[in-house]
This record gives C-alpha cells, structure tokens and sequence, in this order.
C-alpha cells in the first residue's frame, strides 16, 4: 500500500500537482462545485495509477486541480463506495494519495437521509460526528505506521473550529444550516422504514453510504476533516417515502450552488 501510494503521487507530482492545502471529495450530485476551482490540471482515473474506476451513474471520475482564492486545492470529482465492491483500502487509496501531496485539510461532501424530525428535504447539515455502521474498517489489518498510529484518536473526527467557521459564513450568506451525526450503512438498499427508525434511535440525524471511511483513513494520518451533507429525502416515521438514486441526484443538484458557494467562501477564509 505504501509503494503504490508514493507512485501514484510520484505520477501526479510530475503531472505539476503540488501541495494543495484542501482535499475535496465531491459527493453525489455535488460535482458541480468544481465550477468554484480555478482549474489547472484534470486527470480522468483511469490515467492515474493505481487509482480505482467509479462505476456508478452520476459519479464521474476524475482528479481535478487548481485554485479557489488564494488557496491550492485538489478535488474528487467522483468517489469510490464501498458497495461497488472495491475493498475499503481501494475506498481511501485516494485519501492517502493526498496526503502525500501535501493535503492537511479534506472537505467531504455527501447526500443523506435525514432521520431527524427537525430536517428538510434540501436541508445543508454540517457534520459534527459520525458512526461507522459498515461492516468493515479501513485500518483492519497489519497498521502501517509510516501512515499512521495503530489507535486513532477520533474525539474530535470533524473539526469544530471548522464547523464554526461554516456556521458564520452561512449566517452571513443568509443560509440555513443544520447540524447533524452522520450514520453510514453499506448499501446500496436504502433503508428500511424500520432501519431508519433503528437510524434514529442510535443516536444519527443523517445515514448514507459514504464519507466515513474516508474521514476515518485522513484521520489516522492527521488531516483535519470537515463534512457537509445535503438531505436528499426523509427517514422519518410517518413520512417514509419511496426513495431513488435518480430523486437524491436531483435534490442535491438543486443545493449544489448553495453548498459550492459556502465552500467557496470556507476555502477564501
Ligand atoms: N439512505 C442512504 N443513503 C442515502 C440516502 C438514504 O436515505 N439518501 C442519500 N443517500
């Protein structure tokens, strides 16, 4: 794992990538906020080495990166699941590949069924906490220290300080915010009116499909993390409606500028 790390970032050093400050993974239907980065080089997957092939409509995939203000920043125009069927390290072999680019700072953007009675479809909710409910965990196995310590620490998984700054800069623009823990299951079935119930009753606002092995694997190598989730239809007892790929794709494109612009904003400030 750790040689074909280095490769890949070998290969993308070469390609003129150079120390982006912000990693981006760029969720469903949220592809759109690339139209904030200042494009320099875009890299399709498949050229990279080493580098998995999202294979899931509505889910292109390739490297992109280039700049939003002043700061560098690399994005995931298209991440890996693990109910495609790629093993957790595949998941997050691009998260340690931006490591080693330089990456100190990973934004990650999702869709989500709110459970919480409080949310709306097309509600934006930062990510304060997560559970890990897939039945696997990318750091099973030998631990590479050269990557990070065997016990991770995860008290703080979603930087607080990060979630303030979001929380002021949505105040300025006018845009409701909500908070929220973010459950991932494994997919790809949505969920049950029974399972969201079960959603609920642990403890999450929110459950998807992604994002935690992802957020799990930048923190076992000290990344400061930062999630965004946009509520795509509801888990709600009483008001579990039937619910499709082609639905969460549409209600996420409908936020997709708002999310870009607070992103924008985050990364300027
Ligand atoms: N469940 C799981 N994943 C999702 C959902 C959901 O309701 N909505 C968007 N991604």
């Amino acid at each position: 794992m750790w040689n074909r790390v280095q490769e890949t970032v070998k290969f993308l050093q070469d390609k003129g990538i150079t120390k982006p400050a912000y990693g981006i993974i760029l969720g469903t239907g949220l592809g759109n906020l690339v139209e904030k980065i200042e494009i320099e080089i875009k890299i399709p997957y498949a050229e990279i080495p080493n580098f998995p092939i999202s294979t899931v409509a509505g889910h292109s995939g390739e490297l992109i990166f280039g700049t939003i203000g002043t700061k560098k920043v690399i994005a995931m125009r298209g991440r890996f699941h693990y109910y495609e069927g790629w093993t957790m390290e595949e998941t997050v072999f691009p998260v340690r590949v931006m490591k080693y680019l330089g990456v100190e700072n990973l934004i990650v953007s999702n869709a989500s069924g709110g459970v919480n009675p409080a949310f709306k479809v097309g509600d934006i909710m930062l990510i304060t906490d997560h559970i890990n409910f897939i039945p696997d965990h990318p750091l099973r196995g030998k631990n590479e220290d050269r990557f990070g310590p065997r016990f991770v620490d995860m008290h703080e998984p979603y930087s607080h300080k990060m979630i303030a700054k979001m929380e002021q800069i949505a105040d300025k623009m006018n845009v409701p915010i909500q908070k929220g823990i973010y459950l991932a299951l494994q997919g790809p079935t949505f969920e049950t009116p029974a399972e969201y119930r079960m959603v609920k009753l642990v403890g999450a606002d929110a459950v998807g499909m992604s994002t935690v092995p992802e957020v799990i694997v930048a923190k076992h190598m000290g990344i400061t993390c930062f999630g965004i989730s946009v509520i795509t239809d509801l888990g709600v007892e009483g008001i579990v409606e039937e619910v499709s790929h082609e639905e969460v794709q549409e209600v996420a494109k409908k936020s997709e500028k708002i999310v870009g612009k607070l992103v924008e904003e985050f990364v300027k400030s």
